[in-house]
C-alpha cells in the first residue's frame, strides 16, 4: 500500500522513472539498427501511380480474384463465422476439412491440417517434435520460424552449410538422427534447394525431413503442387509446411504428412492447442484458390520466364544476381546504410522491392528483394532493369558480397 501511495506521490510531482534499463537498453539498440543510417531501414517511401510493386508475394495475383472473394463472401453471408475456438475440438466436416483433403490430394501425401499461419505451423511443428534430446539441423538460411521451434523445443540446432548435403551429412554423422528443417525455395535469395540430395541424406541416417515449400506451393510441380510433388518425394519427406500468404494470398498456414503424425501435431503443437483455428470462410476461400491455381499453368510457366528475363538483364548491368533460381531475386548490398541507398534510389525511380536486413539476413548481407509477379509486364520488366543499369554507377554492386546459392 505504502509503494502505491508513493507511486501516486511521484506521479503527481512527475518524479516517475523510465522504463527500466533492460528496456531502455534495448529500445536504444533498436533505435540504432533501424535509424542509425538516417530513415527507418524497412520503411521507404509510398508509392505513387505507375509505381512497379515489387514487395508483395500475391506471385499470381490472386489477392483481388473475384472468383475467391465471392466464395469467401458467400460462406460469410450465409454461415458467420462459426466456431470460436481451438482446432483440437474441431471434429466435424466443413470447409477446412474439405481443404485439407484437397490439399493431400494435391500433393500426393496421405494427409494434411490447416494452421493460423506459416509461422505456426513450423513454430508449433518443430516444438512438438523436438526436445533437448533432439538435434535440429537448419539449413543456415531457413526461415526464422523453423529456428523459433527449435528455441521453443529448448532443442540445439545445428546449422549446416546453405544448400549442402554434404555439410548436413557432416553434421548428422556427429550428432546423429534429428530433425532437419529447410526451405525448397529460399525466402530471402531465392535460391533453391537440392531437395533429391537432402532427401538421400535424410533417409540414409533416419532423419525426420521437413520441407517449407511456402515459396514453391503454386508455382512448381504438376498443376503447381509444390517440388516434392515435383520430384516424387512424397516417400521420403515427412513434412511439407507451408505459409498460405504467398501464392495463396491469404492468411493461413499448412501442414502435409502422414495422418498419424498430423494427429500428433494437432494435440501437441502449442500454437495449434492455444491459439483459435482458421476460420471457415477463409477456408472457403482456400477451396476456390486452389482451384485457380491447380489451373494457373500458363501465369506459372510465364512468371518463370519473367523471372529468367529480370535475372539475365540484372546480371547484364552488372549485379550478381547468381543465387536465385526462382521468381524471388535479390540485390545483396550488404551494409544497412549501402541498402537504404540502394532502396531510396530504387524508389525514386519508381521500383518498389522489399528491404531484408538482420536478423532475417546475415550480418552485413541485407539486401532489397524484388518478388516477381505473373502479372509484370514487358515494358515493367525492361524499366526495372533500365533503372538498375542507370543507378549502377552510384550504388556500386561490384563492390557487394558474393551471394550464396
Ligand atoms: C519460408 C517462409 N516460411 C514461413 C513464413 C511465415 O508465414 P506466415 O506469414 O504465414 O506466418 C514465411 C513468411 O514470411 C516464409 O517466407
Amino acid at each position: 500500500m505504502g509503494n502505491t501511495e508513493q507511486l501516486f506521490r511521484d506521479i503527481s510531482a512527475g518524479t516517475v522513472p523510465g522504463p527500466p534499463v533492460f528496456l531502455s537498453a534495448k529500445i536504444a539498440d533498436y533505435r540504432q539498427r533501424a535509424m542509425g543510417h538516417g530513415s527507418h531501414i524497412l520503411q521507404g517511401g509510398i508509392p505513387g501511380d505507375g509505381a512497379i510493386i515489387l514487395s508483395s508475394n500475391d506471385y499470381l495475383c490472386l489477392a483481388a480474384n473475384p472468383v475467391v472473394t465471392r466464395a469467401q463472401a458467400d460462406y460469410l453471408v450465409e454461415q458467420g463465422r462459426g466456431l470460436m475456438r481451438s482446432d483440437v475440438f474441431r471434429h466435424e466436416l466443413g470447409p477446412l476439412a474439405s481443404f485439407e483433403q484437397r490439399m493431400a490430394q494435391w500433393t500426393g501425401m496421405p494427409s494434411a491440417l490447416l494452421t493460423q499461419s506459416g509461422w505456426n505451423a513450423n513454430v508449433g511443428l518443430i516444438q512438438a517434435l523436438a526436445d533437448k534430446q533432439v538435434p535440429v539441423y537448419l539449413d543456415m538460411e531457413a526461415h526464422m520460424s523453423l529456428w523459433e521451434g527449435t528455441h521453443s523445443a529448448q532443442a540445439k540446432p545445428r546449422p549446416f552449410r546453405h544448400n549442402s548435403a554434404q555439410s548436413l551429412e557432416n553434421m548428422l554423422k556427429r550428432h546423429g538422427p534429428g530433425i532437419i528443417a529447410i526451405d525448397s525455395v529460399y525466402s530471402t535469395s531465392g535460391s533453391v534447394a537440392p531437395l533429391a540430395d537432402m532427401a538421400e541424406v535424410s533417409s540414409r541416417y533416419g532423419a525426420i525431413l521437413v520441407v517449407d515449400e511456402s515459396h514453391s506451393l503454386g508455382l512448381f510441380g504438376p498443376m503447381g503442387a509444390g517440388m516434392v510433388a515435383a520430384l516424387n518425394l512424397q516417400d521420403q519427406v515427412d513434412f511439407i509446411t507451408a505459409s498460405l500468404s504467398k501464392t495463396f494470398a491469404s492468411r493461413g498456414g499448412i501442414i502435409i504428412g502422414s495422418s498419424e503424425n498430423l494427429e500428433y501435431f494437432r494435440y501437441n503443437a502449442r500454437p495449434a492447442i492455444f491459439s483459435s483455428s482458421v476460420m471457415d470462410h477463409e477456408a472457403a476461400g482456400f477451396l476456390a484458390t486452389q482451384e485457380i491455381v491447380a489451373g494457373a499453368a500458363l501465369m506459372r510457366a510465364e512468371l518463370q520466364a519473367k523471372a529468367d528475363y529480370l535475372r539475365e538483364g540484372l546480371a547484364a548491368a552488372g549485379y550478381n544476381v547468381s543465387a536465385s533460381q526462382s521468381q524471388i531475386i535479390s540485390l545483396v548490398s550488404g551494409a544497412d546504410g549501402r541498402t537504404i541507398r540502394l532502396r531510396d534510389v530504387l524508389e525514386k525511380r519508381g521500383v518498389f522491392g522489399s528491404v531484408f536486413c538482420w536478423p532475417a539476413t546475415g550480418r552485413k548481407r541485407s539486401l532489397v528483394r524484388f518478388s516477381l509477379h505473373g502479372n509484370l509486364t514487358q515494358s515493367q520488366l525492361d524499366r526495372v532493369i533500365d533503372v538498375c543499369a542507370e543507378i549502377a554507377p552510384e550504388v556500386e554492386p561490384q563492390l557487394w558480397p558474393v551471394p550464396r546459392s
